[in-house]
């Protein structure tokens, strides 16, 4: 017995049958076995947010998952929100609203506040505040992130 364990998962659209160890972490399988690397790890305990991927389409913490629990499972990376090789608008709006300094918490952050938007598609400034609390920034104040998701919010909800 090898002590591997076969996963298939959809990444980004494609799909991917690894065999890994029971105990690699999601965020080292995206980052190591896929190459992955826009995913951060940060705290690598849950704290931080820099891990968060979409995971069948809600935000989720890839460094307190196992690989074995992406068994079958969606998963949307930063990688996979470009479009026809532009942007995606939330993208569009951290670059246009200065929302990202060193981008370390940026793919976090973007995950975490296009669920945000999905469940929230025009949030007040303190809501969106409170959506993105779970992700820390240690450059922007904030601020930027805040003007940026809500710009991107009513282009995202036009497009629903
Ligand atoms: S690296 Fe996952 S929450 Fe910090
Ligand atoms: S932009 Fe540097 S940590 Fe957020």
């Amino acid at each position: 017995m090898s002590g591997l364990y076969k996963i298939s998962v959809t990444v980004n659209g494609q799909a991917y049958d690894r065999e890994v160890e029971p105990r690699l972490l999601l965020s080292d399988f995206l980052r190591h076995d896929l190459g992955l690397t826009g995913t951060h790890v940060g705290c690598e305990h849950g704290i931080c947010g820099a891990c968060t991927i979409m995971f069948n389409g809600e935000a989720a913490r890839s460094c307190i998952m196992l690989a074995v629990q992406a068994e079958g499972a969606e998963l949307v990376t930063v990688e996979g929100l470009m479009r026809d090789g532009k942007l995606h608008p939330l993208q569009e709006a951290f670059r246009e609203h200065h929302g990202l300094q060193c981008g370390f918490c940026t793919p976090g952050m973007l995950m975490t506040a296009l669920d945000f938007l999905r469940t929230n598609p025009a949030p007040s400034e303190r809501e969106i505040r409170e959506g993105i609390s779970a992700v820390l920034c240690r450059c922007t104040g904030y601020q930027g992130i805040v003007n940026a998701v809500r710009a991107a919010a009513p282009v995202l909800a036009a497009e629903r």
